[in-house]
């Protein structure tokens, strides 16, 4: 079962921080997930759509330039990295699980990782998608049809993982609360990864592992490790 660093090694370090992501490489995790924002001018790494919670400013990330999202502290004298530098540190030791929020600009960000990928800050096979909005992800896809697409959800939808297949997703992300062996079957039997979302305890790790999940993300990677490899 793969281990994805949740917002990088958020459990011991400041969420979607460099210092997060240190961590999570330092783990040998699988994949490093983090989530990604548009800023006034640029990409952003950070979960909230407000920089209220994760750091010591106000105000809405969109319609505030990078420079002055860069001047607030996000915890332990961390900054909020901008996507290239999440990149760059990221480099090309793991996979990257890039979780698009809202108010994204999506043509500038295909323009970003194309570039990226030109300059080989990051390789093709490194890189997976995911967002709740599959209008998104489909829009994506048709843009870079090469590209590995997570289709995320809460919970279980009617017909299963019938609409990850409509996508041509790569994996369904879904809520551990709400998966079940159905849902697994009828996934793994379209071809898709099954990776399970926010996996921090014994126990839950345990049933993710009973299920046949392909993966987690947790905030605890080294934790994780040490459970599965008991
Ligand atoms: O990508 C899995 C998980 O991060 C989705 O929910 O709110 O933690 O970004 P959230
Ligand atoms: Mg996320």
């Amino acid at each position: 079962m793969h281990i994805f660093a949740h917002r990088g090694a958020s459990g011991n370090y400041p969420e979607n921080t460099l210092s997060a992501i240190d961590a999570a490489l330092q783990a040998q995790v699988d994949g490093i997930e983090l989530d990604v924002q548009s800023c006034q001018d640029d990409f952003v790494i950070i979960h909230d759509t407000w920089l209220d919670r994760t750091t010591n400013g106000q105000g809405k990330i969109n319609t505030t330039p990078l420079e002055k999202v860069q001047s607030f502290d996000a915890g332990n004298g961390q900054y909020i990295p901008s996507l290239q530098q999440a990149l760059i540190a990221v480099g090309q030791h793991t996979l990257i699980n890039l979780e698009l929020k809202h108010t994204f600009r999506l043509d500038k960000f295909v323009t970003c990782i194309e570039q990226n990928i030109h300059d080989a800050t990051l390789s093709r096979d490194q890189l997976l998608i995911s967002s709740f909005d599959h209008h998104q992800l489909l829009w994506l896809q048709q843009q870079l049809p090469w590209i590995k697409i997570g289709a995320l959800t809460a919970s279980i939808p009617l017909q299963y993982a019938q609409f990850a297949q409509q996508l041509n997703a790569y994996s369904v992300h879904i809520d551990k609360n709400f998966i079940n062996h159905e849902y697994v079957h009828d996934a793994k039997q379209r071809g898709l990864k099954v990776y399970a979302y926010t996996v921090d305890k014994q126990q839950d790790i345990e049933d993710m592992q009973q299920l046949g999940v392909d993966g987690i993300f947790t905030n605890f990677p080294c934790y994780a490790k040490m459970i599965l490899s008991r």
